[in-house]
């Protein structure tokens, strides 16, 4: 049987994370997470360059430890391209070609985006082609046709706004530390998902549109503290409720329309606001009624990670598909 062990690193955004999997199974998968931009209300990207410096050895070390894995054992080297923060791929992109030119191993380039969503298959169950995946992030907002591991097609996207910066960006109106995203999940638990209610997008195909979502939240906002000073502290779990609805709401009518286009059942969400729990409850009660199959990662593989590097780099093992010494981080991608 042919045996591969991979090592992959993720280093596109504030998490340095490195795993190794083995025969497409995940035997280590270490993050180390990037506190010191809580501080300034969103990534500093100098910053985080510098922390994935400090941080790269460590946790190579420790993945390998943890997957009781020598490096002479390694058969190839995952690392993500891109897209992303360009001086923090830089740090793992240089670190990859470093290893694979030491160890003498085939480097393999990993799409970030296309690693959230063959994030489905880590763990069971997974997700039969061809399926609709939403991938939502920090950065993105794509409804992709994912016919193979390696074919997908971008079908619906933002035109501004990404949804996970719908949320960062309105947890900074309230005055909540970044990234803002779980804090309004937190306080949205606790309000009325229809206290308020904020401007909807008019856009008409599969595509979104947040910005203006986000400046209806600042005017009302702004006109409310006119009345009451107070009112962002008095109010804040039914705003985050109702600013959470309106996402999760936006996302999925979207989501409807293309499962509806394409004929398909067979639907994923993937990337860090997918770990929501407005998003998961939402989408579980759509799919019994649209008779959908769905397919919702663990908490661990929604956030940036190298776990899902190392399978979407499996996969291209399989293939046999390897870059050069010569590639290059990318800030931006073509998917
Ligand atoms: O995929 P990810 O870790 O990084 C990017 O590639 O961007 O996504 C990070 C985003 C942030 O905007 C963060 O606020 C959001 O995911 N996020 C959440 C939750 N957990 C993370 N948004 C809403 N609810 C959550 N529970
Ligand atoms: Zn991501």
């Amino acid at each position: 049987m042919n045996v591969s062990v991979l090592l992959a690193i993720e280093s596109s955004c504030d998490e340095t994370s490195v795993a190794v999997c083995n025969n497409g199974k995940i035997t280590a998968n270490v993050i180390a997470n990037q506190t010191i931009h809580q501080n300034y209300g969103g990534v500093i990207p100098e910053l985080a360059s510098r922390v994935h410096q400090q941080n790269i050895i460590p946790v190579i070390h420790e993945a390998l430890s943890i997957a009781k894995v020598n490096k002479n054992e390694l058969n190839a080297i995952a690392f993500t391209q891109g897209p992303g923060l360009l001086g923090a791929l830089l740090v793992g992109v240089s670190f990859a070609k470093s290893l694979a030119l030491g160890l003498g191993l085939p480097l393999i380039s990993v799409n970030h985006m296309h690693a959230h969503i063959l994030a489905h298959f880590i763990d069971s169950p997974k997700p039969s082609f061809p399926f609709l995946c939403l991938t939502v992030s920090g950065g993105h907002t794509q409804i992709v046709l994912v016919k193979s591991h390696n074919d997908m097609s971008i079908v619906g996207e933002t035109l501004d706004d990404a949804a996970g910066e719908a949320f960062d960006k309105t947890a900074k109106i309230l005055n909540l530390p970044y990234p803002g995203g779980p804090l309004i999940d937190k306080h949205a638990k606790l309000g009325n998902p229809y206290a308020f209610k904020f401007g909807e997008p008019q856009i008409k195909d599969l595509n979104y549109s947040f910005s203006g979502l986000k400046t209806s939240i600042l005017y009302f906002i702004r006109a409310q503290e006119k009345i009451n000073s107070n009112f962002i502290n008095d109010h804040l779990n039914d705003i985050c409720a109702s600013v959470q609805r309106s996402i999760v709401d936006i996302l999925l009518a979207k989501l409807k329309k293309a499962a509806k286009q394409f004929g398909i059942n067979e639907v994923a969400i993937a990337g860090g606001v997918s770990a929501n729990s407005g998003l998961r409850e939402s989408l579980g009660t759509l799919a019994t009624e649209q008779g959908w199959n769905i397919y919702i990662p663990a908490f661990e593989y929604c956030t940036d990670n190298a776990a899902m590097i190392a399978i979407a780099g499996y996969y291209k093992y399989l293939d046999g598909d390897f870059v050069g010494q010569e590639v290059a981080p990318l800030s931006r991608m073509e998917f």
